[in-house]
């Protein structure tokens, strides 16, 4: 059984672990790459078809035709204001299309049933009464005694690099590890697939290098499928294996990225898709 997962806000859904079925299931067409993790059996797929969808007369999306393979990392970039997250809240169900299909394993995310699909803000939205621990724990099973939801709290922060800081209160962090904090509590419910709308926005350089490492470490740990979405292309073409370029409202190109991980920032090969995709979307000739 698979419980109603998606909480955009505070993670205060039920919880659901997958079924035995489900993490025995082999995905089907995960593309051959050289960023394959190893354990990817526990990504969800996504099914996107003819998806449009307007707010009033403005459509905001149109033909939108999405196939993400079980445990891929997607990153979607394009200018503000094209429908990038417009697109992930359609895609995790929390809104309706005006037209077109979403499926997460097979299943409308809208359905009632479940997705296990989480999503991260750019902003942590953690709760400022709550200590560290606590916020972690409200991704965890309510019907578990709770020093067993703390101690799964504890355990995910320490593999966000927050070891022992669950007890602090969430205002004496940084945003970095507000961020790492988020990032755990999202994690601590084994989601499928992971929605990130501009996670890393609002750190400095260095931070967002490292958090980047910290998703990259923690995707290729547990197998989750990824939509990223960045204003960053460096960090969708270090972090993806396939971008996607959207322009008013469509997807208008996609590149994949099958080269070696971990990728190193300035490295000739990640450089070039770089540049292709920033041409792509500032629509400068090559
Ligand atoms: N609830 C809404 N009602 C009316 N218009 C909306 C609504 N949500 C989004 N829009 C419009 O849809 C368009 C796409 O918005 P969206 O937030 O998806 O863009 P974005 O690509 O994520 O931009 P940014 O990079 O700035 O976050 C914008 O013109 C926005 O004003
Ligand atoms: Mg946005």
């Amino acid at each position: 059984m698979v419980a109603a997962f998606i909480t955009p806000v505070l993670g205060l859904a039920p919880w659901s672990r997958t079924s035995e079925a489900e993490d025995a299931a082999e995905p089907t067409a995960r593309p051959a790459s050289h960023a394959e993790p190893k354990n990817h059996a526990k990504g969800a797929g996504l099914e996107v078809a003819g998806l449009a969808k307007s707010f009033g007369d403005k459509e905001v999306l149109r033909d939108i035709d999405l196939h993400v393979a079980p445990g891929e990392f997607v990153a979607i970039v394009g200018r503000s204001g094209c429908g990038k997250s417009t697109l992930l809240r359609l895609a995790l169900g929390l809104e309706a299309p005006s037209a077109g299909t979403v499926a997460i394993e097979g299943r409308d995310p809208r359905s009632g049933g479940g997705t296990h699909a989480r999503f991260v803000f750019q902003e942590p939205r953690l709760l400022p009464w709550q200590r560290v621990a606590q916020n972690v724990a409200l991704g965890t099973p309510q019907n578990f005694p709770r020093a067993e939801r703390l101690r799964l709290a504890e355990e995910q922060l320490a593999k966000v690099g927050l070891a022992g800081r669950g007890g602090e209160w969430p205002g004496v962090l940084s945003g970095g590890q507000r961020q790492r904090v988020a990032l755990a509590r999202a994690l601590v419910t084994t989601p499928r697939l992971l929605a990130l709308d501009e996670p890393l926005g609002a750190l400095d350089a260095l931070t967002r290098i490292e958090m980047q490492d910290l998703l990259e470490t923690v995707w290729r740990g547990s197998g989750f499928t990824v939509l990223l979405v960045t204003h960053d292309v460096s960090e969708a073409v270090a972090l993806a294996d396939r971008v996607l370029v959207m322009e008013d409202g469509r997807i208008a190109h996609e590149e994949r990225v099958d080269l070696p991980r971990p990728r190193r920032h300035g490295d000739p090969e990640t450089s070039a898709i770089e540049r292709r995709i920033l041409d792509r979307v500032l629509r400068r000739a090559p």
